[in-house]
């Protein structure tokens, strides 16, 4: 008697730490979910914020402009493929001249437009796309996204979402990065409520069928079990009761927990080796491995700008108007020009708006190829990030790397300078490159 409930007694214990080690699991799991969840919401708040006092209008400019301009304009002063938008307001002729340029600006060069004309040969007689399927209320939107975003409160913005709570938009309604936090965390809580009920539950149900089960597998262990039910039961229980096969189960759901954890922590924001399908079948590997075509004929940005800039379709279609025609993958850029909608391409590289980066100071001033930070692309099939674009890896390669000075008079005084201090070459990390406002602003 004496040593039956012992056993009884041993046995709950057992469970009770069943029970621990499922509540751990839970917590392990739980704390892996909100730093994801703190991630989704720090890419969500580095996003810019609802503009102050801007209505729909605003927002629907603001897709618009991305899915159709951004390719070839910044809403910055900064010169893409076409020049930077801001105050375009104030700068171009008023009317309906703006409405006439983005729907058509061919032909309102081709009406001898004086100002039309000067901003075509400024910029070297490139053509922009036209856009006759926008309305008037789609492009009022768009200025007035231009307008909104051209103004320092988005540069509030970044600063809000590097120091979180502190960003003071202009226009009083200040940007809502602690919002979607705070709702994860509500969330969470409400989860893990819930999660330990059903813990709770399930303690009662294995209390109760521990002890209706008990006096079978314990006491007389060796009688056979007349019905299925209590042959189920009993082998269930045996199951349940083997050591070994427990604390393998234990040590599983613990070992998976902490992978998971730590993967996810360390995880953060890193999109290294991420290569999403893209819509159309576009090869590196054809393109700039077989066929040898230079990366700035289509990545025009690099060499003088801060982004590379994704090639717009009609840059395809100077090969292909003649090449490939028939195939399917060729015939979506015709549907898209038709369709006078971009391709939509999906982001492979992609810092978070408190950095800087700047590919023209790498690619044009310090001769960085751009294997050195893409990997071999020109053996791509399916383009993906070979790098993990992680602040130690920039401070890394500017702590490594020499500054390219040679045949750049601007680094003269600074490498004379340099010498009379030090033997050891200039590095990136001796101009600057480790100083935190080089990279935030
Ligand atoms: C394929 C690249 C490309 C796309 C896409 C594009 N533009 Fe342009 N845009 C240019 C170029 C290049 C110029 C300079 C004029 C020229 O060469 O035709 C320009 C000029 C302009 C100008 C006049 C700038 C000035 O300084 O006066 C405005 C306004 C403009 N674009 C608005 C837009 C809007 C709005 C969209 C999206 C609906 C858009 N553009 C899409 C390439 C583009
Ligand atoms: C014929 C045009 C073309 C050439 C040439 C070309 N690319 Fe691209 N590149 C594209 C297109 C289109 C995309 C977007 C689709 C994709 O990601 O595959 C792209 C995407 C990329 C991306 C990823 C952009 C992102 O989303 O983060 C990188 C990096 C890149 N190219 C680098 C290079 C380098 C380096 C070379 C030269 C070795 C090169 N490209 C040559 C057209 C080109
Ligand atoms: C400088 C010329 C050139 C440019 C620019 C160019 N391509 Fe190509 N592309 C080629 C050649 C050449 C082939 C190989 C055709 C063949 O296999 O006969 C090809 C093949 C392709 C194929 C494979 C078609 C198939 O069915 O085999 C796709 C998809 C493609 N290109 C997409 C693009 C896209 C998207 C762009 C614009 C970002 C682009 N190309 C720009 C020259 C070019
Ligand atoms: C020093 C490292 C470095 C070098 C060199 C470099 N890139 Fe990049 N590249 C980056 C980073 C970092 C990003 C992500 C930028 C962002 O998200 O703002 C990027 C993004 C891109 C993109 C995506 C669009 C964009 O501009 O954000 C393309 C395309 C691209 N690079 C092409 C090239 C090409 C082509 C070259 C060579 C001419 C090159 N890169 C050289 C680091 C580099
Ligand atoms: C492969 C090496 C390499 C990597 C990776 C790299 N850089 Fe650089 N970076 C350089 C070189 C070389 C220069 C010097 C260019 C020059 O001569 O002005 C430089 C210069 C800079 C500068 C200007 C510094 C100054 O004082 O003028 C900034 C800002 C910068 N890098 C930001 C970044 C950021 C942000 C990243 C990561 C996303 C990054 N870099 C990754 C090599 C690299
Ligand atoms: C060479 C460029 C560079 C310099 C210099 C630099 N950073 Fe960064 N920093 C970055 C990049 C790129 C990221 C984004 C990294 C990512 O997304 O993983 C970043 C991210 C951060 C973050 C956010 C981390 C997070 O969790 O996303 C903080 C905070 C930060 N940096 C602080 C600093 C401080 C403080 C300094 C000066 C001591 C500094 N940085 C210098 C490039 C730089």
């Amino acid at each position: 008697m004496l040593i039956r409930s012992i056993n009884r007694v041993y046995k709950m214990s057992h469970l009770y730490k069943l029970c621990g080690t499922i509540a751990l699991f839970l917590m392990l799991l739980l704390a892996n979910a909100q730093v994801k969840a703190q991630d989704a919401a720090a890419g969500g708040a580095a996003a810019p914020a609802a503009p102050a006092g801007g209505g729909g209008d605003v927002e629907k400019g603001k897709t618009l402009f991305t899915n159709n301009c951004a390719q070839c304009h910044a809403v910055t002063s900064e010169k893409v493929v076409g020049p930077g938008l801001k105050g375009i307001k104030e700068r171009a002729p008023g009317g309906d001249w703006l409405h006439k340029w983005i729907k058509n600006s061919s032909a309102l060069i081709a009406s001898g437009d004086q100002y039309a004309n000067q901003v075509f040969n400024a910029n070297g007689k490139v053509q922009m796309s036209s856009f006759p399927s926008l309305s008037d209320a789609d492009i009022d939107g768009i200025l007035a996204y231009i307008d909104q975003a051209g103004k320092p409160a988005v540069t509030a913005d970044v600063a809000g979402a590097a120091d979180t709570k502190n960003a003071g938009g202009t226009g009083g309604s200040g940007p809502t990065s602690g919002g979607p936090s705070e709702l994860f965390t509500l969330v969470l809580v409400a989860l893990l409520v819930v999660m330990l009920l059903v813990l709770g539950v399930l303690l009662v149900i294995v209390t109760i069928l521990s002890k209706a089960v008990s006096p079978v597998s314990i006491g007389e262990g060796t009688q056979i079990p007349s019905t299925f039910s209590q042959r189920l039961k009993t082998g269930l229980s045996n199951t349940f009761n083997n050591p070994t096969l427990r604390s393998i189960v234990i040590w599983l759901f613990l070992l998976v927990a902490a992978k998971e954890t730590i993967d996810g922590a360390y995880g953060i924001g890193i999109q290294q080796g991420y290569a999403p399908k893209q819509p159309i079948a576009y090869s590196h590997k054809l393109h700039a491995g077989q066929y040898k075509i230079d990366c700035n004929y289509c990545h025009t940005g690099a060499q003088k700008g801060k982004s590379a800039t994704i090639p717009a379709a009609n840059i395809c279609m100077n090969c292909h108007g003649v090449i490939k025609k028939e195939s399917p993958e060729i015939q979506k850029i015709y549907t898209a020009i038709e369709e006078n909608r971009p391709i939509e391409w999906i982001r492979v590289h992609n810092l978070p708006d408190l950095a800087y980066f700047n590919h023209a100071q790498h690619v044009n001033v310090g001769n960085v190829a751009c294997q050195t930070c893409h990997g071999e692309v020109e053996k791509m099939e399916v383009m993906e990030a070979r790098s993990s674009l992680t602040m130690g890896w920039c401070i890394d390669c500017h702590r490594r790397t020499e500054v390219n000075t040679k045949d750049n008079a601007y680094y003269d005084k600074l490498v004379a300078l340099h010498r009379k201090e030090s033997k050891e070459p200039l590095k990136v990390a001796n101009i600057g490159g480790l100083e935190c406002s080089k990279c935030h602003y």
